[in-house]
């Protein structure tokens, strides 16, 4: 009697078998990148905005401070987005024929709000509060790098666990002093380490690593 199956198909079987698993590595091992990529976390890409605000002409240019348009950075958990008539301070005179800044104007004569779209979101699990770290002197450029050269806002850092965490290990090295918060670019003038340490004595500087100080 002939075999059911020819011998090859054992063969074949084994070379199915393997590629099955090989296939099924690789399918977890490409979970398991993409998840802690750039392309996941959307670090470093821009979104399009209803006005193309650009920071390089406000804040590199025009040497606005980041405060005069996120004041609540230094009061509260939020930094905050400009109001359509903070925007009108200077744009009522300043380009007001320009056809960009039609939406402005549509804002301000129907009182709806531009909507702006977020470019940083944490998950609603974690807790983060903008004043605390201002108040420690941490600098916005820390963890939203060269805004000034940015054309569009881009995530600069991956807003992980593991990136908080980093800091909060061991944040003495990464703070300034209150009044270079806004500085970007900043360097210390004096030995980095030494300042650090002063400057972690005169902030009462802590480590924060429990997780109810992120997770409440
Ligand atoms: C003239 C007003 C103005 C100034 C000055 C300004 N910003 Fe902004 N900023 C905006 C507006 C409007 C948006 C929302 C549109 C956008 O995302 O580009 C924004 C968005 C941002 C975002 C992204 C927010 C999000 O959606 O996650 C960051 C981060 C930011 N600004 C940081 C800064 C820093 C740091 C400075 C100072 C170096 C600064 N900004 C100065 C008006 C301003
Ligand atoms: C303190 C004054 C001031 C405020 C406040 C301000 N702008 Fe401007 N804006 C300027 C100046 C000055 C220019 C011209 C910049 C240049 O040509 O270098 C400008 C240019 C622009 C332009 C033209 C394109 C460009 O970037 O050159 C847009 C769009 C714009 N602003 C949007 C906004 C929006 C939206 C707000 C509110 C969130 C705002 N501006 C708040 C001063 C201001
Ligand atoms: C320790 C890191 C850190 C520092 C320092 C920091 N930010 Fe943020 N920022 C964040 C995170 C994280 C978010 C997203 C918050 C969320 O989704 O709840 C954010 C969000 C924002 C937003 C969007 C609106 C909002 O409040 O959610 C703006 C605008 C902003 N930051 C501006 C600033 C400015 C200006 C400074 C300096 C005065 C600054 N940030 C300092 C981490 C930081
Ligand atoms: C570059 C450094 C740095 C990064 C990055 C950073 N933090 Fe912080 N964070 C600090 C410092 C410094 C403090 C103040 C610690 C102290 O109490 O002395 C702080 C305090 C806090 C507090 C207040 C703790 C309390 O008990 O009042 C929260 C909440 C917080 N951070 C959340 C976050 C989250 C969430 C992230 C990530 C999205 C983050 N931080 C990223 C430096 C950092
Ligand atoms: C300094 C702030 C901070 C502290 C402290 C912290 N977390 Fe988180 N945690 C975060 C952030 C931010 C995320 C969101 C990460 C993301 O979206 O990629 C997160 C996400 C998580 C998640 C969701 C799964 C994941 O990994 O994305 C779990 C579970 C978690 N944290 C547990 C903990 C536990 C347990 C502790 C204490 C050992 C802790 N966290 C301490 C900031 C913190």
């Amino acid at each position: 009697m002939r075999a059911l199956f020819p011998p090859w198909t054992n063969t074949a079987f084994r070379v199915a078998l393997f590629l099955g698993v090989v296939g099924a590595i690789a399918a977890l091992a490409y979970l398991m990148i993409y998840a802690r990529s750039p392309y996941h976390t959307n670090e470093h890409r821009p979104v399009i905005q209803p006005i193309q605000f650009d920071h390089r002409h406000h804040v590199a240019d025009d040497g606005i401070d980041c405060r005069y348009c996120h004041q609540t950075a230094w009061s509260s958990p939020s930094a905050g987005i400009p109001s359509t008539s903070l925007c009108l301070n200077c744009h009522s005179q300043i380009w007001n024929k320009s056809p960009l800044l039609d939406p402005l104007r549509a804002a301000y004569f129907t009182g709806e709000p531009i909507r702006w779209r977020r470019v940083h979101r944490l998950p609603d699990y974690v807790y983060f509060d903008h004043s605390i770290h201002v108040a420690k002197g941490v600098g916005c450029e820390s963890c939203h790098g060269r805004v000034d050269e940015m054309p569009a806002v881009e995530m600069a850092a991956p807003l992980s666990m593991k990136w908080c965490l980093d800091c909060h290990r061991d944040p003495t090295p990464r703070i300034r002093p209150r009044e270079a918060i806004t500085q970007l670019g900043w360097t210390p003038s004096e030995d980095p380490g030494l300042l650090a340490a002063k400057l972690a004595i005169r902030y009462q500087l802590h480590t924060r690593t429990s997780c109810t100080t992120c997770h409440r």
